[in-house]
């Protein structure tokens, strides 16, 4: 009797060192912390609710923002998504260099690749000049559907064009299905695998003009290696790095900004 009852203490001292450790490594390590929030966490999630994290984001921002107010949309989903789950929007530290750069480069085309729940095309589309244009690329319907109604109560959606599919068919189109000469502004931030055939594309398709501006995020966590490699090392794009932190993270992170010469 005696051994059985210290046998289930051992048991359950086991299982709590094994939770203390767990909660732990969620803390310190990155990608200890992204598998709990993003697979562990949300699954459990969207299953009690019934309803996906990209919902409940826009729920957030239907219940919290201004409808008409790009800023108030932002706040909204930093909040959200710095306090309750987190998620790959660009967010508010890396989202002020991606600011500056899209009001350097003042774009007439700007293109985005990975539109997610809309984050960063409010970003954009709200620091564009009158009769400029976002086409914003994403290839999986559920986020686009939750896209296409921050932009609407963003007020932003006759700037942006939403466009539903892989980057590497849609980019083939741009010239003649979507009227684009050449972009001006190229934010890459879909999967990271993409950024360096995706940026081949752009060149071969004669998307890109002396001056046009690629900006990549993300280019340390999860990272962009062959990308970086292919710009850096590339005689025809000059390029500056952006240090900052993953977003709704401590951990560090980059974007790079790679300038087209042509
Ligand atoms: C990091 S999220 C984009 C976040 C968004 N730019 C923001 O900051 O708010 C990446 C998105 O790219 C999409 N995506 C990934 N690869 C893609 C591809 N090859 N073509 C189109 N969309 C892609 C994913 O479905 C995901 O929604």
């Amino acid at each position: 009797m005696l051994e059985s009852s210290s046998v289930l203490l051992f048991i359950v001292f086991l299982l709590l060192f094994i939770l203390l450790l767990f909660v732990v490594l969620i803390r310190r390590n990155v990608t200890a912390s992204l598998l709990w929030n993003e697979i562990i966490r949300e699954k459990i999630t969207n299953f009690i609710m019934n309803q996906s994290k990209e919902e409940r984001i826009l729920n957030f921002v239907l219940q919290n923002a201004v409808r008409g107010d790009p800023c108030s949309v932002l706040e909204a989903i930093d909040k959200y998504c710095s306090q309750k789950e987190w998620s790959m929007n660009v967010g508010s530290e890396k989202g002020l260099i991606l600011d500056k750069v899209v009001e350097e480069v003042s774009p007439s085309v700007a293109l985005e690749l990975g539109t997610y729940c809309g984050y960063s095309g409010v970003r954009i589309a709200r620091l564009l000049k009158a009769g400029a244009r976002l086409l914003t690329v994403e290839f999986n319907p559920a986020f686009a559907a939750v896209a296409k109604q921050v932009f609407e109560f963003a007020g932003v959606q006759d700037k942006v064009k939403l466009i539903e599919g892989p980057s590497d068919e849609i980019i083939p189109q741009l010239k003649k299905k979507y009227e684009v000469d050449t972009v001006d502004f190229v934010f890459l931030d879909h999967w990271k695998d993409r950024y360096k055939p995706d940026t081949i594309l752009l060149q071969e398709c004669n998307l890109l003009r002396k001056g046009s501006v690629l900006l990549a995020d993300n280019v340390i966590i999860p990272g962009a290696p062959e990308f970086l490699n292919y710009v850096r090392n590339n005689s025809h794009f000059q390029c500056t790095n952006y240090p900052a932190h993953l977003e709704y993270m401590k951990a560090s992170d980059a974007m790079e900004k790679a300038v087209f010469l042509g």
